[in-house]
């Protein structure tokens, strides 16, 4: 007889799945690993028996005691399952951000479940993760996770997932792709990868709203803005987020994200949560700039179920404005100047003369224009504040205009949607949109207001 002693023998050891239609045009292989196909349908499953197992070794869970948990559901589900097979009881916090399906699916496991609201900062009592420490301090015989800082988290993907995904491609991985949200994933999986080759690449793939990206790249903490997609990014910094595994971290707005995951579902049969979509988004903009040597690996987090009453149903999408068509990104604005003949960027270089500046502002009618050297936007000059300097100061005109330039433009994808470039716009008067990282247009706020309500 060929069978499994229980269910938790079933985690891991998930299929690696090539995509053959999403990807038409790009040169790179690219595989899905499967971790939806693990019993309790998501990537959490290996760090809920892990984190179990570990505590169970520690001699820090005793028989007949309670597991605690904040989660945004797919932890709760995979300790919900160790719970069931093992005897505990358990309790879990999640926020009302959280889809019904997940939270019906904890209570079906025989888990306790408490809804806090995710409006609330994580300095209000009533933020999850205070909830679950509170309760915890107050029931006998248990024992709070805390998947955000328990190294069991990382560890069962350096020991598991890392090694399942370097033999599943024969050693030949080259980029391996994964949403942040503990970080357990990422820091277990880039872990184990680069002790293999130190020359695969592991991307961070993050909601705009996220902290992480601006935080990998300038090392300063941002305030994180909302998003609707489940499961990654933060605004804060977990303990198993370890960045020096982590090469790059990319962002994509929620409507990308839920959008590339109903096509890997409808394109692939490939059926999946949004977290997932951000990971695709990301990788197959990756693979753009990439040849056929690149071999890419891409977490295919958790099931679509969990999300029908959510991005996998259109009233859900309609009531969000999130229907392609009814969404407009920065790559419209662009357009719709275009079409009233807009002439391309123009841009000022920091070592050209202040007088230029006047002239370009003066002559074409800008009022401000952004300083780009090598590709790179490296500040920007406002008519306004440049006048009253001159006013001051005459001698100025003469000079490089790196001396009297303010800080830089903030640079977004073109593909992001006006809701997230409106706020940005209100600390600046304008923001650059790029096409793959390539600065093509100055979007100002006259230019929203100008174009955005356009049919
Ligand atoms: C749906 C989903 N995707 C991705 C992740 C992120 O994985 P990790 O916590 O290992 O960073 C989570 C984590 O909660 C998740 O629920």
């Amino acid at each position: 007889m060929k069978y499994l002693n229980n269910i938790l023998s079933a985690v891991g050891n998930t299929p690696l799945v090539k995509l053959n239609k999403i990807n038409k045009g790009l040169k790179p292989l690219i595989f899905a690993k499967l971790e939806s196909a693990n019993p309790g349908g998501s990537v959490k499953d290996r760090i809920g028996l892990s984190m179990i197992e570990e505590a169970e070794k520690n001699g820090r869970i005793k028989p007949g005691g309670t597991i605690i948990e904040a989660t945004s559901g797919n932890t709760g589900i995979g300790l919900a399952l160790a719970c069931a097979v093992k005897g505990y009881k358990s309790i879990f916090v999640v926020t009302d951000k959280v889809s019904s399906e997940k939270i019906n699916y904890l209570k079906a496991l025989g888990g306790d479940v408490i809804v806090v609201s995710n409006a609330v900062n994580h300095e209000h009592p009533d933020y999850y993760i205070t909830v679950a420490k509170k309760i915890n301090l107050e029931t006998p015989n248990s024992l709070f996770m805390y998947q955000y800082s328990n190294p069991a988290n990382p560890e069962v993907h350096y020991r598991t997932t890392g090694p399942e995904i370097w033999e599943q491609t024969d050693g030949r991985i080259t980029h391996f792709i994964s949403g942040i949200g503990t970080g357990g994933t990422i820091s277990g999986v880039g872990r184990y990868l680069k002790e293999k080759n130190k020359d695969v690449q592991i991307i961070g793939a993050d909601p705009f709203g996220s902290i992480f990206k601006t935080f990998h790249e300038t090392g300063k903490i941002t305030t994180g803005q909302p998003y609707l997609v489940e499961g990654i990014g933060q605004d804060c910094l977990p303990k198993n987020v370890h960045f020096r595994y982590i090469d790059k971290v990319l962002n994509i707005s929620d409507m990308d994200s839920f959008n590339y995951a109903r096509r890997l579902s409808k394109e692939e049969g490939i059926f999946c949560g949004g977290s997932t979509g951000t990971n695709l988004g990301i990788t197959l903009r990756l693979a753009e700039d990439l040849d056929e040597n690149a071999i890419m690996v891409f977490i295919v987090s958790d099931t679509g179920e969990r999300y029908l009453s959510k991005f996998h149903s259109e009233e859900w999408l309609r009531e969000k404005r999130l229907l392609p068509s009814e969404v407009k990104t920065l790559k419209d604005v662009t357009l719709a100047k275009r079409k009233n003949k807009i002439p391309e960027l123009v841009f000022l270089n920091p070592k050209d003369k202040v007088k230029s500046a006047v002239e370009a502002l003066d002559i074409k009618g800008f009022s401000q224009l952004p300083v780009i050297d090598n590709g790179e936007s490296v500040g920007s000059v406002r008519e306004a504040k440049l006048m009253s300097m001159l006013l001051e100061n005459p001698g100025l005109l003469d000079s490089e205009i790196e001396k009297v330039m303010g800080p830089g433009f903030p640079t977004l994808d073109e593909r992001t949607e006006l809701v997230v470039v409106r706020k940005y716009l209100s600390d600046s008067p304008a923001v650059l949109s790029t096409e793959y990282g390539r600065i093509k247009d100055i979007i100002t706020r006259y230019d929203i207001l100008e174009h955005a309500n356009f049919s």
